[in-house]
């Protein structure tokens, strides 16, 4: 038989072959083409699990049972041993006749004519074999049959090779997805505990509503926090997140804070002003501390909420806007409604959603993690280096009852990263602050001079200006002292 244009056929193949990635079509074609062009009668493809010595495995065959397959490549004189052990194409032009298989008892039971068989090989690897045979009523293979089935076999274990590491990378895929736990998602809230998990859900769905969500908890557990995790998961994503702080400012800045005003309109008002909510357009305004707001600016409020309505302070022109309302509380909003100080009406619209934030106490299992990852945080932003904590210091981290919740805990690690001057973290650290302002007696003059003046900037609050009043330096040398520690940063 005379093959016609095999190496066309075989880059039709080839090319058909390498079009899929499914491993088992892939086997398919391989066999029927291979079947096709050799016009075979039956056929197999042996393979190799992946992990070495494994047995080889029938993949796929052709008009052939298991147990005529078995009896082929079980003997040892038989065809498919032979390939396997010498890693070489074979042809048998007329196998009864031939004395290489004179042992082989499948080629007489089966009436085995012809026989070809070739190595899959990928990087001198063996993966496997492909067999075809044809029986007594038909005409013998060639050696020009061997030539093609060799390139193909070739072509075959390159795409074979090719299947497998996709459908490894895939399965890898698949499994790394599944790892991707919820709390994942929001990889700048940390919290593994179930009240933080079940946060995490309850952030997942209210985000892809435009309900406005009232956010309540003790003062640093992260209020903000969740509400930007909110908006950043919401389909308002690329519009403006605009948090407003309502406790610090006086009821009438705050109006025009919130609402705009006027040119002229009281005095200090030189221009036109767009407020918050216009600024706010289309996405979403956070209201901090939403329990201090007056009366008067509660009724205004109820009205953006109900009506998409505001009024820039001394205009009478209605705007509206659309903005989505977060707002968040540590005061006990209900209480505030029974006593008066909070109109029911808008402490049930603004609470369409509540979300809880559980004190850190009561999720003792996120104080380590928190403190770990608030310790990468600052080493990496004084440029220092840790080994963690010691023994000490995490049993003073688990037992200390955290009035100040995870801002608290965030101060404790920042200070004792800027005050450490070990290796580790130890407990001396974080006690300091309960006796300050105690000298570091044990150091060297260095380390008291950097603790004295760090001690003299947390005395005054942060207030840098009074810091160097006390210390009797200029600001400016305690700005320059401060950057050689690699700690200025907004001050
Ligand atoms: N789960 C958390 N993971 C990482 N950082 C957190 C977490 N919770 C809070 N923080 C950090 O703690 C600090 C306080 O958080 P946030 O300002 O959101 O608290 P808050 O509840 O709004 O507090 P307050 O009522 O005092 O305004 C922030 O620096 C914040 O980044
Ligand atoms: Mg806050």
């Amino acid at each position: 038989m005379a093959l016609k244009k095999p190496f066309e056929t075989l880059l039709t193949i080839s090319e058909e072959i390498n079009s899929t990635h499914e491993i088992a079509v892939l086997l398919d074609r391989i066999m029927d083409s291979a079947m096709h062009v050799l016009e075979s009668e039956r056929g197999f493809i042996l393979l190799k699990k992946n992990q070495e010595n494994a047995a080889y495995e029938t993949v796929t065959a052709r008009n052939l049972s298991q147990e005529n397959i078995d009896s082929i490549k079980g003997h040892s004189s038989s065809v498919v041993t032979k390939v396997l052990e010498s890693h070489e194409p074979l042809i048998s032009v007329n196998a009864q006749e031939d004395d290489r298989f004179s042992g082989a008892q499948s080629i007489v039971i089966q009436k085995i004519h012809s026989v070809i068989c070739t190595p899959l090989l990928f990087k001198n690897q063996l993966m496997g074999a492909i067999y075809m045979d044809r029986q007594m009523s038909k005409s013998q293979f060639t050696e020009e049959a061997l030539q093609f089935l060799s390139a193909f076999s070739a072509q075959a274990a390159i795409a074979i090779q090719n299947a497998r590491l996709f459908s490894d990378l895939q399965r890898e895929n698949k499994k790394l997805r599944s790892q991707i736990s919820i709390s994942e998602r929001f990889p700048e809230i940390i919290g593994k505990s179930e009240p933080m998990l079940r946060l995490f859900e309850m952030v997942q769905s209210v985000a892809a509503s435009t309900a406005t969500v009232l956010i309540d908890g003790e003062s640093g557990t992260g209020k903000e926090l969740i509400a930007k995790a909110i908006h950043v998961n919401s389909h308002q994503k690329d519009k403006p997140f605009v948090p407003i702080f309502c406790g610090s400012l006086a009821e009438n800045l705050l109006e025009s804070e919130l609402f705009g005003h006027k040119k002229g309109a009281f005095t200090g008002a030189g221009e036109n002003k767009a407020g918050l909510f216009e600024e706010a357009d289309g996405g979403t305004v956070f209201l901090d501390e939403i329990g201090e707001i007056s009366m008067n600016l509660q009724t205004k409020l109820l009205r953006v909420i109900q009506e998409g309505e505001i009024k820039r302070v001394g205009e009478t022109k209605i705007r509206t806007v659309d903005v989505r309302i977060l707002s968040a509380t540590n005061r006990d909003l209900e209480k505030e409604v029974k006593e008066g100080r909070f109109r029911e009406d808008l402490f049930y619209r603004l609470n369409v959603i509540n979300l809880k934030m559980p004190p850190l106490r009561e999720r003792p299992g996120d104080i380590i993690l928190l403190a770990e990852y608030f310790l990468k945080r600052f080493a990496l932003k004084n440029k220092k280096n840790f080994k963690g904590f010691s023994k000490q210091a995490i049993h003073y981290l688990q037992e200390h009852n955290w009035p100040g919740n995870v801002r608290e805990l965030e101060n404790t690690i920042e200070r004792a990263v800027i005050l450490s001057n070990n290796s580790q973290i130890d407990a001396d650290v974080f006690q300091l602050r309960k006796t300050e302002p105690k000298m570091p007696i044990g150091k060297t003059l260095k380390d008291i001079n950097k603790y004295a003046i760090l001690q003299t900037i947390e005395m005054t609050g942060g207030n840098r200006t009074q810091a160097s009043k006390i210390l009797g330096v200029s600001r400016r040398w305690l700005q320059y002292q401060l950057k050689e520690w690699g700690m200025v940063d907004e001050h």
